[in-house]
Protein backbone atom coordinates (compact mmCIF):
# COMPACT_ATOMS: atom_id res chain seq x y z
CA UNK A 1 0.00 0.00 0.00
CA UNK A 2 3.18 2.27 0.24
CA UNK A 3 4.19 4.37 -2.56
CA UNK A 4 7.59 4.34 -3.37
CA UNK A 5 9.06 7.13 -2.54
CA UNK A 6 12.42 8.45 -1.46
CA UNK A 7 14.18 9.10 1.76
CA UNK A 8 13.32 12.87 2.44
CA UNK A 9 16.27 15.08 3.53
CA UNK A 10 15.68 16.61 7.53
CA UNK A 11 13.67 19.51 6.44
CA UNK A 12 14.78 22.53 8.49
CA UNK A 13 11.84 24.25 7.69
CA UNK A 14 12.60 27.43 10.25
CA UNK A 15 15.77 28.60 9.49
CA UNK A 16 17.21 32.44 10.47
CA UNK A 17 18.16 34.36 7.35
CA UNK A 18 20.37 37.46 8.20
CA UNK A 19 18.76 37.21 11.62
CA UNK A 20 15.17 37.10 10.28
CA UNK A 21 13.54 33.42 11.09
CA UNK A 22 12.19 32.22 8.12
CA UNK A 23 9.39 29.22 7.20
CA UNK A 24 11.13 27.85 3.99
CA UNK A 25 11.93 30.88 2.33
CA UNK A 26 9.44 33.59 3.43
CA UNK A 27 10.07 35.31 6.31
CA UNK A 28 7.64 35.65 9.54
CA UNK A 29 7.67 39.37 8.88
CA UNK A 30 5.88 39.20 5.94
CA UNK A 31 3.38 36.81 6.56
CA UNK A 32 2.27 38.86 10.01
CA UNK A 33 1.98 42.01 7.98
CA UNK A 34 -0.05 40.04 5.02
CA UNK A 35 -2.16 37.94 7.59
CA UNK A 36 -2.00 39.47 11.57
CA UNK A 37 -1.32 37.84 13.96
CA UNK A 38 -1.76 35.36 15.87
CA UNK A 39 -1.37 32.66 12.75
CA UNK A 40 -0.04 29.38 12.67
CA UNK A 41 2.32 28.89 9.81
CA UNK A 42 3.34 25.68 8.36
CA UNK A 43 5.69 23.89 6.00
CA UNK A 44 4.66 22.19 3.30
CA UNK A 45 8.44 20.53 2.63
CA UNK A 46 8.51 19.82 6.51
CA UNK A 47 4.94 17.65 6.52
CA UNK A 48 6.06 15.63 3.75
CA UNK A 49 9.45 14.90 4.17
CA UNK A 50 7.95 13.90 7.66
CA UNK A 51 5.83 11.18 5.88
CA UNK A 52 7.98 10.59 3.46
CA UNK A 53 10.40 9.51 6.17
CA UNK A 54 8.19 7.18 7.69
CA UNK A 55 7.15 5.42 3.96
CA UNK A 56 10.51 4.70 2.99
CA UNK A 57 11.40 3.38 6.46
CA UNK A 58 8.36 0.55 5.88
CA UNK A 59 9.34 0.76 1.73
CA UNK A 60 9.20 -2.38 0.25
CA UNK A 61 6.78 -3.66 2.76
CA UNK A 62 3.36 -3.81 2.53
CA UNK A 63 2.29 -1.36 4.71
CA UNK A 64 0.09 2.02 5.60
CA UNK A 65 0.87 5.25 7.15
CA UNK A 66 -2.58 6.17 9.44
CA UNK A 67 -1.62 10.25 10.19
CA UNK A 68 -3.26 10.76 13.79
CA UNK A 69 -5.33 13.72 11.91
CA UNK A 70 -6.22 15.03 15.23
CA UNK A 71 -3.08 16.41 15.93
CA UNK A 72 -3.54 18.39 13.17
CA UNK A 73 -6.31 18.16 10.97
CA UNK A 74 -6.42 21.47 8.41
CA UNK A 75 -8.18 20.19 5.12
CA UNK A 76 -4.66 21.52 3.07
CA UNK A 77 -2.65 19.16 5.87
CA UNK A 78 -4.77 16.32 5.01
CA UNK A 79 -4.85 16.92 1.38
CA UNK A 80 -1.16 16.69 1.11
CA UNK A 81 -1.15 13.96 3.19
CA UNK A 82 -3.64 12.29 1.32
CA UNK A 83 -1.66 12.54 -2.22
CA UNK A 84 1.41 11.63 -0.83
CA UNK A 85 -0.57 8.61 -0.29
CA UNK A 86 -0.91 8.48 3.51
CA UNK A 87 -4.36 7.19 5.39
CA UNK A 88 -5.57 8.46 8.32
CA UNK A 89 -6.26 7.44 11.73
CA UNK A 90 -9.51 9.30 13.01
CA UNK A 91 -11.51 9.33 16.05
CA UNK A 92 -14.77 10.93 15.06
CA UNK A 93 -17.25 11.14 12.39
CA UNK A 94 -16.47 14.46 12.45
CA UNK A 95 -12.63 13.66 11.29
CA UNK A 96 -14.11 11.10 9.06
CA UNK A 97 -15.89 14.36 6.84
CA UNK A 98 -12.71 16.14 7.31
CA UNK A 99 -10.65 12.80 5.39
CA UNK A 100 -13.34 12.84 2.71
CA UNK A 101 -13.66 16.79 1.89
CA UNK A 102 -9.29 16.55 1.85
CA UNK A 103 -9.64 13.58 -0.94
CA UNK A 104 -8.32 11.49 1.24
CA UNK A 105 -9.38 7.28 0.56
CA UNK A 106 -11.78 6.41 3.66
CA UNK A 107 -10.24 3.04 2.33
CA UNK A 108 -6.99 3.63 4.07
CA UNK A 109 -8.92 4.83 7.15
CA UNK A 110 -8.82 3.30 11.09
CA UNK A 111 -11.05 4.48 13.16
CA UNK A 112 -9.78 4.23 16.75
CA UNK A 113 -11.53 6.10 20.10
CA UNK A 114 -13.70 4.89 22.76
CA UNK A 115 -16.85 6.24 22.40
CA UNK A 116 -18.19 5.78 19.01
CA UNK A 117 -21.48 6.12 18.49
CA UNK A 118 -23.96 3.97 16.38
CA UNK A 119 -24.48 7.17 13.88
CA UNK A 120 -20.42 7.26 13.45
CA UNK A 121 -20.33 3.73 12.82
CA UNK A 122 -22.96 3.82 10.50
CA UNK A 123 -20.97 6.29 8.29
CA UNK A 124 -18.10 4.83 8.76
CA UNK A 125 -19.30 1.45 7.08
CA UNK A 126 -21.14 3.33 4.58
CA UNK A 127 -17.42 5.14 4.01
CA UNK A 128 -15.79 1.44 3.47
CA UNK A 129 -13.19 2.32 6.03
CA UNK A 130 -10.18 -0.11 6.09
CA UNK A 131 -11.26 -1.29 10.08
CA UNK A 132 -12.38 -0.15 13.26
CA UNK A 133 -9.88 -0.55 16.12
CA UNK A 134 -12.37 -1.88 18.87
CA UNK A 135 -12.00 -0.98 22.26
CA UNK A 136 -14.45 -2.64 24.04
CA UNK A 137 -16.60 -5.55 24.04
CA UNK A 138 -19.57 -3.16 24.11
CA UNK A 139 -17.87 -1.49 20.90
CA UNK A 140 -17.95 -4.99 19.25
CA UNK A 141 -21.35 -5.71 19.77
CA UNK A 142 -22.70 -2.15 18.18
CA UNK A 143 -20.59 -2.75 15.15
CA UNK A 144 -22.19 -5.95 14.84
CA UNK A 145 -25.43 -4.16 15.17
CA UNK A 146 -25.17 -1.42 13.22
CA UNK A 147 -23.11 -3.70 9.95
CA UNK A 148 -26.31 -5.75 10.30
CA UNK A 149 -28.62 -3.60 10.10
CA UNK A 150 -27.06 -1.58 6.93
CA UNK A 151 -26.59 -5.37 5.68
CA UNK A 152 -22.88 -4.78 5.24
CA UNK A 153 -19.63 -6.84 6.73
CA UNK A 154 -17.48 -4.35 9.19
CA UNK A 155 -13.70 -4.83 9.58
CA UNK A 156 -12.22 -4.64 12.96
CA UNK A 157 -8.84 -4.70 15.30
CA UNK A 158 -9.23 -4.86 18.98
CA UNK A 159 -6.80 -2.10 20.66
CA UNK A 160 -4.87 -4.11 22.96
CA UNK A 161 -4.29 -2.23 26.11
CA UNK A 162 -0.70 -3.55 26.42
CA UNK A 163 -0.04 -2.25 30.13
CA UNK A 164 3.24 -0.90 29.31
CA UNK A 165 4.72 2.59 30.77
CA UNK A 166 5.56 5.12 28.15
CA UNK A 167 7.17 6.82 30.70
CA UNK A 168 5.32 10.35 29.42
CA UNK A 169 3.01 12.88 30.85
CA UNK A 170 -0.26 11.21 32.49
CA UNK A 171 -2.32 12.74 30.63
CA UNK A 172 -0.80 11.66 27.57
CA UNK A 173 -0.07 8.36 28.49
CA UNK A 174 -2.93 5.74 27.25
CA UNK A 175 -1.55 2.07 27.58
CA UNK A 176 -1.33 1.35 31.06
CA UNK A 177 -4.20 -0.72 32.86
CA UNK A 178 -5.34 2.69 34.39
CA UNK A 179 -6.12 4.02 31.84
CA UNK A 180 -9.78 3.94 29.66
CA UNK A 181 -8.20 3.11 26.44
CA UNK A 182 -8.34 -0.55 24.73
CA UNK A 183 -9.18 -3.64 25.98
CA UNK A 184 -7.25 -5.11 28.38
CA UNK A 185 -4.69 -7.56 27.87
CA UNK A 186 -5.88 -11.23 29.57
CA UNK A 187 -9.44 -9.75 27.91
CA UNK A 188 -7.98 -10.04 24.34
CA UNK A 189 -8.12 -13.57 23.04
CA UNK A 190 -11.77 -14.07 24.36
CA UNK A 191 -13.34 -11.00 22.62
CA UNK A 192 -11.44 -12.00 19.34
CA UNK A 193 -13.38 -15.66 19.65
CA UNK A 194 -16.53 -13.39 20.10
CA UNK A 195 -15.77 -11.21 17.00
CA UNK A 196 -14.33 -14.09 14.71
CA UNK A 197 -17.86 -15.88 15.63
CA UNK A 198 -19.87 -12.68 14.30
CA UNK A 199 -22.18 -12.65 10.92
CA UNK A 200 -21.03 -9.25 10.16
CA UNK A 201 -17.77 -8.71 11.16
CA UNK A 202 -14.36 -9.79 9.69
CA UNK A 203 -11.44 -9.84 12.06
CA UNK A 204 -8.45 -7.97 10.33
CA UNK A 205 -5.89 -6.96 12.58
CA UNK A 206 -4.45 -5.64 16.21
CA UNK A 207 -3.46 -2.53 17.22
CA UNK A 208 -2.37 -0.59 20.35
CA UNK A 209 -1.07 2.76 21.35
CA UNK A 210 0.73 2.86 24.39
CA UNK A 211 0.75 7.28 24.49
CA UNK A 212 2.56 10.09 23.21
CA UNK A 213 6.25 12.02 23.52
CA UNK A 214 7.87 8.85 24.07
CA UNK A 215 11.03 9.95 23.53
CA UNK A 216 12.51 5.78 23.21
CA UNK A 217 12.29 2.70 20.86
CA UNK A 218 12.41 0.09 24.12
CA UNK A 219 8.52 1.08 25.17
CA UNK A 220 7.53 0.98 21.68
CA UNK A 221 9.28 -2.89 21.60
CA UNK A 222 7.82 -4.11 24.91
CA UNK A 223 4.43 -3.19 23.65
CA UNK A 224 5.04 -4.60 20.06
CA UNK A 225 6.21 -7.80 21.65
CA UNK A 226 3.08 -8.27 23.77
CA UNK A 227 0.79 -7.50 20.72
CA UNK A 228 3.45 -10.62 18.89
CA UNK A 229 2.15 -12.75 21.21
CA UNK A 230 -1.19 -12.54 21.12
CA UNK A 231 -0.89 -12.93 17.03
CA UNK A 232 0.41 -16.10 17.69
CA UNK A 233 -1.99 -16.96 20.13
CA UNK A 234 -4.70 -15.94 17.66
CA UNK A 235 -3.09 -17.74 14.48
CA UNK A 236 -2.72 -21.01 16.71
CA UNK A 237 -6.72 -20.86 17.23
CA UNK A 238 -7.13 -20.21 13.33
CA UNK A 239 -7.57 -16.34 13.68
CA UNK A 240 -5.21 -15.45 10.97
CA UNK A 241 -5.03 -11.55 10.73
CA UNK A 242 -3.87 -9.43 8.22
CA UNK A 243 -2.35 -5.98 9.62
CA UNK A 244 -0.57 -5.32 12.68
CA UNK A 245 -0.91 -1.51 14.26
CA UNK A 246 1.02 -0.33 16.04
CA UNK A 247 0.15 3.04 17.25
CA UNK A 248 1.54 6.20 17.18
CA UNK A 249 3.47 8.61 20.24
CA UNK A 250 6.87 9.37 18.75
CA UNK A 251 7.88 12.44 20.31
CA UNK A 252 9.91 15.35 18.61
CA UNK A 253 12.15 17.94 19.97
CA UNK A 254 10.54 20.74 21.62
CA UNK A 255 13.55 21.73 23.65
CA UNK A 256 16.93 19.51 24.07
CA UNK A 257 14.89 15.89 24.06
CA UNK A 258 16.79 13.58 21.62
CA UNK A 259 13.89 11.07 20.33
CA UNK A 260 14.84 8.47 17.88
CA UNK A 261 14.39 9.71 14.45
CA UNK A 262 10.99 7.42 12.92
CA UNK A 263 13.26 5.54 10.27
CA UNK A 264 15.24 4.03 13.67
CA UNK A 265 11.51 3.24 15.50
CA UNK A 266 10.36 1.67 12.33
CA UNK A 267 13.48 -0.18 11.17
CA UNK A 268 13.48 -1.76 15.50
CA UNK A 269 9.87 -2.56 15.40
CA UNK A 270 10.42 -4.32 11.35
CA UNK A 271 13.46 -6.36 13.24
CA UNK A 272 10.78 -7.59 15.59
CA UNK A 273 8.31 -8.81 13.72
CA UNK A 274 10.50 -10.55 10.76
CA UNK A 275 12.20 -12.48 13.90
CA UNK A 276 8.43 -13.17 15.14
CA UNK A 277 7.80 -14.78 11.65
CA UNK A 278 5.31 -11.99 11.00
CA UNK A 279 6.74 -10.49 7.93
CA UNK A 280 3.77 -11.05 5.81
CA UNK A 281 1.66 -9.19 7.77
CA UNK A 282 0.57 -5.72 6.69
CA UNK A 283 2.07 -2.84 9.22
CA UNK A 284 0.57 -0.32 10.14
CA UNK A 285 1.38 2.83 12.56
CA UNK A 286 -0.64 6.33 13.67
CA UNK A 287 2.06 8.45 13.71
CA UNK A 288 0.79 12.22 14.45
CA UNK A 289 2.93 14.97 15.96
CA UNK A 290 6.08 13.56 14.44
CA UNK A 291 4.46 14.07 11.24
CA UNK A 292 3.19 18.00 12.06
CA UNK A 293 4.72 19.08 15.10
CA UNK A 294 7.99 20.62 13.42
CA UNK A 295 6.53 21.66 10.56
CA UNK A 296 4.26 24.26 12.70
CA UNK A 297 4.90 27.71 14.53
CA UNK A 298 2.44 30.01 16.06
CA UNK A 299 3.22 33.78 14.98
CA UNK A 300 2.34 36.30 17.81
CA UNK A 301 3.32 40.16 18.39
CA UNK A 302 3.61 41.38 21.64
CA UNK A 303 1.31 43.71 22.79
CA UNK A 304 1.96 45.19 26.19
CA UNK A 305 5.70 44.99 28.06
CA UNK A 306 4.28 44.54 31.39
CA UNK A 307 7.94 44.98 34.32
CA UNK A 308 6.85 43.24 37.83
CA UNK A 309 8.28 43.17 41.09
CA UNK A 310 8.81 39.70 40.93
CA UNK A 311 7.89 39.28 37.01
CA UNK A 312 8.14 40.57 34.18
CA UNK A 313 5.41 40.03 31.50
CA UNK A 314 5.08 39.97 27.76
CA UNK A 315 1.66 39.96 26.93
CA UNK A 316 1.16 38.87 23.51
CA UNK A 317 -1.81 38.61 20.84
CA UNK A 318 -1.83 34.67 21.17
CA UNK A 319 -3.23 32.56 24.24
CA UNK A 320 -4.00 29.27 25.57
CA UNK A 321 -6.84 29.61 23.71
CA UNK A 322 -4.54 29.09 20.42
CA UNK A 323 -2.20 26.97 21.91
CA UNK A 324 -2.76 25.29 25.20
CA UNK A 325 -0.23 22.76 25.44
CA UNK A 326 1.94 25.03 27.91
CA UNK A 327 -1.23 25.52 30.02
CA UNK A 328 -2.84 22.24 29.63
CA UNK A 329 0.68 19.43 30.27
CA UNK A 330 3.44 22.34 31.41
CA UNK A 331 4.65 21.90 27.95
CA UNK A 332 7.93 23.80 27.54
CA UNK A 333 7.50 25.08 23.77
CA UNK A 334 10.62 27.19 22.09
CA UNK A 335 9.91 31.26 21.75
CA UNK A 336 11.63 32.33 19.15
CA UNK A 337 12.00 36.50 18.51
CA UNK A 338 11.85 36.95 15.12
CA UNK A 339 14.06 39.68 14.49
CA UNK A 340 16.89 39.91 16.81
CA UNK A 341 16.59 43.21 18.91
CA UNK A 342 19.62 45.36 20.33
CA UNK A 343 18.44 46.22 24.37
CA UNK A 344 18.64 44.69 27.41
CA UNK A 345 17.79 41.21 27.98
CA UNK A 346 15.47 40.27 30.74
CA UNK A 347 13.10 37.16 32.27
CA UNK A 348 10.00 36.96 30.41
CA UNK A 349 7.05 34.95 30.91
CA UNK A 350 5.07 35.57 27.71
CA UNK A 351 1.12 34.96 28.63
CA UNK A 352 -1.97 36.22 26.67
CA UNK A 353 -5.11 38.30 27.17
CA UNK A 354 -7.02 35.67 28.69
CA UNK A 355 -8.06 35.78 31.99
CA UNK A 356 -6.79 32.83 33.93
CA UNK A 357 -3.21 32.85 35.63
CA UNK A 358 -2.88 29.52 33.93
CA UNK A 359 -2.80 31.43 30.24
CA UNK A 360 0.90 31.55 29.76
CA UNK A 361 2.80 30.18 26.44
CA UNK A 362 6.43 30.15 28.15
CA UNK A 363 7.94 31.38 31.41
CA UNK A 364 11.20 32.30 32.41
CA UNK A 365 12.45 32.74 28.83
CA UNK A 366 15.75 35.68 28.44
CA UNK A 367 15.38 37.87 25.24
CA UNK A 368 15.29 41.15 24.54
CA UNK A 369 11.76 42.34 23.73
CA UNK A 370 9.60 45.45 23.02
CA UNK A 371 5.90 45.98 22.35
CA UNK A 372 5.04 45.27 18.76
CA UNK A 373 7.61 42.75 18.24
CA UNK A 374 6.75 39.62 16.72
CA UNK A 375 7.55 36.28 18.56
CA UNK A 376 7.62 32.53 16.99
CA UNK A 377 6.45 29.44 18.95
CA UNK A 378 7.85 26.68 17.75
CA UNK A 379 6.69 22.90 17.10
CA UNK A 380 3.60 24.02 17.71
CA UNK A 381 2.18 22.05 14.27
CA UNK A 382 0.56 19.13 16.57
CA UNK A 383 -1.82 19.91 18.71
CA UNK A 384 -1.83 23.45 18.44
CA UNK A 385 -4.78 24.51 16.11
CA UNK A 386 -6.74 21.67 16.82
CA UNK A 387 -6.83 21.95 20.54
CA UNK A 388 -7.38 25.75 19.90
CA UNK A 389 -10.99 27.21 21.14
CA UNK A 390 -13.13 30.22 21.49
CA UNK A 391 -12.64 31.29 25.27
CA UNK A 392 -12.90 34.72 25.71
CA UNK A 393 -14.91 35.10 22.64
CA UNK A 394 -11.59 35.32 21.05
CA UNK A 395 -11.81 34.06 17.31
CA UNK A 396 -9.66 31.23 16.47
CA UNK A 397 -6.35 32.38 14.42
CA UNK A 398 -5.18 32.20 10.63
CA UNK A 399 -3.90 29.32 9.18
CA UNK A 400 -0.86 29.46 6.58
CA UNK A 401 1.05 26.93 4.69
CA UNK A 402 4.66 27.87 3.34
CA UNK A 403 5.16 26.20 -0.06
CA UNK A 404 8.58 27.68 -0.83
CA UNK A 405 8.70 31.29 -1.70
CA UNK A 406 4.54 30.95 -1.60
CA UNK A 407 2.15 31.19 1.07
CA UNK A 408 -1.29 30.18 1.08
CA UNK A 409 -4.25 30.91 3.47
CA UNK A 410 -5.65 27.79 4.17
CA UNK A 411 -8.06 29.53 7.25
CA UNK A 412 -9.06 32.45 7.54
CA UNK A 413 -8.82 34.02 10.77
CA UNK A 414 -12.35 33.61 12.34
CA UNK A 415 -14.47 36.92 12.92
CA UNK A 416 -16.33 37.66 15.73
CA UNK A 417 -19.38 37.35 13.47
CA UNK A 418 -18.42 33.54 13.21
CA UNK A 419 -18.22 33.17 17.16
CA UNK A 420 -21.82 33.93 17.47
CA UNK A 421 -23.62 32.95 14.43
CA UNK A 422 -24.93 29.51 15.49
CA UNK A 423 -26.80 31.37 18.72
CA UNK A 424 -30.00 32.68 18.99
CA UNK A 425 -32.06 34.79 21.77
CA UNK A 426 -35.05 34.15 23.47
CA UNK A 427 -39.06 35.19 21.44
N1 LIG B 1 -3.24 6.84 17.63
C1 LIG B 1 -4.10 7.02 18.64
C2 LIG B 1 -5.14 6.02 18.88
C3 LIG B 1 -4.00 8.17 19.46
O1 LIG B 1 -4.85 8.33 20.46
C4 LIG B 1 -3.00 9.13 19.21
C5 LIG B 1 -2.87 10.33 20.03
C6 LIG B 1 -2.13 8.91 18.12
C7 LIG B 1 -2.27 7.75 17.37
C8 LIG B 1 -1.04 9.88 17.74
O2 LIG B 1 -0.07 10.06 18.73
P1 LIG B 1 1.19 11.02 18.42
O3 LIG B 1 1.98 10.35 17.33
O4 LIG B 1 0.67 12.33 17.98
O5 LIG B 1 1.92 11.09 19.71
N2 LIG B 1 -2.74 16.73 23.01
C9 LIG B 1 -1.58 16.02 23.48
C10 LIG B 1 -1.35 14.71 22.74
C11 LIG B 1 -2.56 13.77 22.80
C12 LIG B 1 -2.36 12.50 22.01
C13 LIG B 1 -3.63 11.74 21.88
N3 LIG B 1 -3.56 10.54 21.08
C14 LIG B 1 -0.37 16.94 23.38
O6 LIG B 1 -0.52 18.06 22.92
O7 LIG B 1 0.72 16.57 23.79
Amino acid sequence: MTPSMPAAPPVESFVRRDGSLCCERVPLAEIADRFGTPTYVYSRASIEGALAAYQAALGGRSSLVCYAMKANSNLAVLNLLARAGSGFDIVSGGELARVIAAGGDPRKVVFSGVGKTEGEIALALAADILCFNLESVAELEMVERVAASAGRRARVSVRVNPDVDPKTHPYISTGLRSNKFGVAYDDTLPLYRRAAAMPHIDVVGIDCHIGSRIGEIAPFLEAADRLLDLVDALGNEGIALSHIDFGGGLDIRYRDETPPAAASLIAALLARVDARGHDGKTLLVEPGRSIVGPAGALLTRVNIVKPGQEKNFLVVDAAMNDLVRPALYDAWMDVQPVRWRRGPVRTYDIVGPICESGDWLARERELAADAGDLLAVLGAGAYGMSMASNYNSRGRAAEVMVDDDRVYEVRRRERIEDLFALESTLP
